[in-house]
């Protein structure tokens, strides 16, 4: 069956691959983006290609912009869009913190309560929440949003509970990726020094940090998308979406076994 997906961050990595892999499967995709240059680029992209997409700029933190999804009836919210700090929690700027909150938690959390204020009196359409293997076992210097995604976890299954009282037909579901080689974690882990200078605690450490952190990303990401993506379009086209969506499948074991031993 034909649905309407509208989703967010679809300029590059997961929302992009994903807004294309739907298209191609025959859904109409309104995939959003942080900027106007991008949703110029998927839309040529998909003229060019003959694919149902139409994409336009929607920043997840300004109010005005969210009030765009309410144009559009949609089945499937997909809340992709997000950003990560790095850095300890010992000497972050809390206004960075803020940031990642604003961006992973109350911009999808916003967007959410917009798009079942139609789903709900319809009673029907699918939430799906992005979240990360990282909100179920904490990375250090990523711990910024490590919580935010330990928020969309904890936050999402409870609201699936919520709704579950009082239909069967308005569901809520969360995708959490392992690590995917999109530039993301690149991105992030870099952040931090920017702003780290001789005063930080971890001054003398942050040549090894660096080494470590990026040796870590180059054995655990996996350099294509398509596992991942697969159990997003999964979600989407369910009739009944599962709770949680993981890849890759050894990532998703390791940190169960993780969680087993108190991780
Ligand atoms: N890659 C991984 O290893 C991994 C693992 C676990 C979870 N995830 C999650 O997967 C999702 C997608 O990440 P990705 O790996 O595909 O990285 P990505 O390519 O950087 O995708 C994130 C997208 O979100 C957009 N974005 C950032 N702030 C936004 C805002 N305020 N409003 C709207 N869009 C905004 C970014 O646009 P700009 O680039 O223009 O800012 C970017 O297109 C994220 O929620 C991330 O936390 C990724």
């Amino acid at each position: 069956m034909q649905k309407t997906i509208f989703i967010t961050g679809s300029g590059s990595g997961f929302g992009y691959d994903t807004a294309v892999a739907l298209a191609r499967r025959g859904h109409k995709v309104i995939a959003t983006t942080h900027t106007t240059d991008s949703a110029n680029e998927l839309n040529s992209f998909a003229k060019k290609n003959n694919l149902n997409i139409e994409s336009f700029k929607l920043d997840v933190t300004v109010p005005e912009d969210r009030q765009k999804i309410l144009k559009h009836d949609i089945d499937v919210l997909l809340n992709n869009a997000g950003t990560g700090q790095s850095g300890s929690l010992a000497e972050i700027p809390l206004d960075k913190i803020r940031h990642d909150f604003e961006v992973n938690v109350f911009g999808s959390i916003a967007l959410a309560q917009l798009a079942l204020q139609k789903m709900m009196p319809r009673d029907s359409g699918t939430v799906i929440f992005v979240s990360s293997l990282a909100g179920r076992v904490p990375m250090p210097f990523l711990s910024s949003y490590s919580m935010t995604k330990f928020a969309l976890s904890g936050g999402i299954d409870a609201m699936r509970r919520e709704i579950k009282k009082i239909t069967k037909n308005v569901h809520v579901a969360l995708i959490e990726p392992g690590a995917y080689h999109t530039g993301f974690n690149q991105k992030n882990i870099a952040k931090k020094y920017t702003w780290m200078d001789e005063k930080s605690y971890f001054w003398k450490i942050k040549d090894d940090l660096k080494i470590e952190e990026e040796k870590y990303f180059k054995m655990m990401e996996l350099k294509s998308t398509k596992s991942m993506v697969t159990q997003i379009v999964k979600a989407c086209e369910a009739s009944r979406p599962k709770l949680r969506y993981t890849a890759p499948w050894w990532q998703a074991v390791g940190v169960q076994v993780m969680r087993i031993f108190g991780k």
